[in-house]
């Protein structure tokens, strides 16, 4: 795993280690797909673990036009196929997420990007992280990438990734 995103781990333990709880954010572009999928898919791991009382999680999105919308009926119906109901509702990121969350887990590039353009401090900076660092089974991707103009392929890879990278982040966290 990159240093970076090792360092940012770490302190998340170290701070269950002192205060017993963290948070932690997922990001993509409207929160309608990747975001409030790995959200889900992330609880289910953490409830397997016993960590789900410990660790908040919530999903945002850097475009706010779907606030308020339940995930994409696409993304649904895929993700209710391996047993996540999606019932998040869109919102933007806000700049008291970087205060509120430990961890803040981008998909792609861009949405990298557009979020360390938002983090005020090094402090909120370090906790940007890419959610393919934490991959294993699909360390050839680098990103997460959108299905919002993509077919029923396009979901399905996105839920391959997340479980893979959810399952070591929570293995992480719980050893
Ligand atoms: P997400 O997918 O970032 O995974 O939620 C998208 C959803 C909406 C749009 C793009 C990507 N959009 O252009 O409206």
């Amino acid at each position: 795993m990159k240093p970076q995103t090792e360092a940012a781990l770490t302190r998340v333990k170290d701070k269950i280690a002192r205060e017993g709880h963290a948070a932690i954010l997922f990001v993509c572009l409207g929160n309608i797909c990747r975001s409030p999928a790995a959200e889900e898919v992330m609880r289910q791991e953490l409830k397997h673990r016993g960590l789900d009382s410990i660790i908040t999680l919530d999903s945002g999105g850097m475009y706010a036009g779907h606030r308020g919308e339940l995930p994409d009926q696409r993304m649904r119906i895929h993700a209710r196929r391996r047993g996540y109901e999606l019932t998040h509702r869109s919102r933007p990121v806000k700049y008291s997420d970087f205060e509120d969350f430990d961890l803040i887990i981008g998909m792609d590039d861009s949405n990298i990007s557009s979020l360390r353009g938002f983090a005020r401090t090094e402090e909120e900076d370090a906790k940007i992280v890419r959610m393919t660092d934490f991959s294993r089974a699909y360390s050839h991707f680098d990103h997460v990438p959108d299905p919002y103009y993509e077919g029923a392929e396009g979901f399905e890879i996105v839920l391959d990734l997340l479980e893979d990278a959810c399952r070591s982040l929570a293995d992480r966290l719980a050893d």
